[in-house]
């Protein structure tokens, strides 16, 4: 099955000249999705996780379910704001602005074997900056996974830990 006959590109969203990779289609269609859990578990099976941390929000509907499977815990990393107790917070930079995210001081043991996941890595800032947190608590950062890799903007360049993403777009 080629997973991206389930991927819908919609021109100009959010904004004019952007390219909207849409994985609404691919989380409707049941076969397609079960596909992509199987691959993309495959792919991480191999890095031996403790935890699959999903980054708000299409994050979460990776990480979660797949967590399931292969018996990992699952971890929020949140926007800022959104979690009580404790938490460690880091900022990065976009092309304009900036933003936070957050995960709960206490969300993992050091020495634990972490997968960060989304749906897509594009300039890979997001991830990057999850990697900076897990870091901050001491778990041991073992690769990042997504569905989607957009490969003209270079994420995974700027990543230091393994990358595995399931189809890739060069515009
Ligand atoms: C999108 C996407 C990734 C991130 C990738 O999330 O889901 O999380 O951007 O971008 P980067 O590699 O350039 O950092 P978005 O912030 O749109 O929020 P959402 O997941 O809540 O829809
Ligand atoms: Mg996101």
């Amino acid at each position: 099955m080629d997973i991206k006959d389930h991927i819908r590109s919609i021109p100009d969203f959010p904004k004019p000249g952007i390219n909207f990779y849409d994985i609404s289609t691919l989380l409707r269609h049941p076969d397609a999705w079960q596909v992509t859990m199987g691959r993309m578990a495959k792919a991480i099976s191999v890095w031996q996780p403790d935890v699959l941390a999903g980054i708000e929000s299409r994050g979460f509907l990776t990480a979660a379910p797949l967590a399931l499977k292969l018996g990992c815990g699952f971890v929020m990393v949140r926007k800022r704001g959104k979690l009580p107790g404790e938490t460690i917070s880091y900022s990065y930079d976009l092309e304009y602005g900036s933003d936070t995210i957050e995960i709960q001081a206490d969300a993992v043991k050091p020495g634990q074997r972490v997968v960060i996941m989304d749906d897509l890595l594009a300039t890979g800032g997001t991830a990057q900056a999850a990697v900076e947190l897990f870091r901050k608590v001491g778990a041991e950062v073992v690769g990042v996974s997504a569905i989607i890799e957009l490969t003209f903007l270079n994420g995974r360049s700027r990543l230091d830990v393994p990358v595995e993403a399931l189809v890739q777009y060069d515009e």
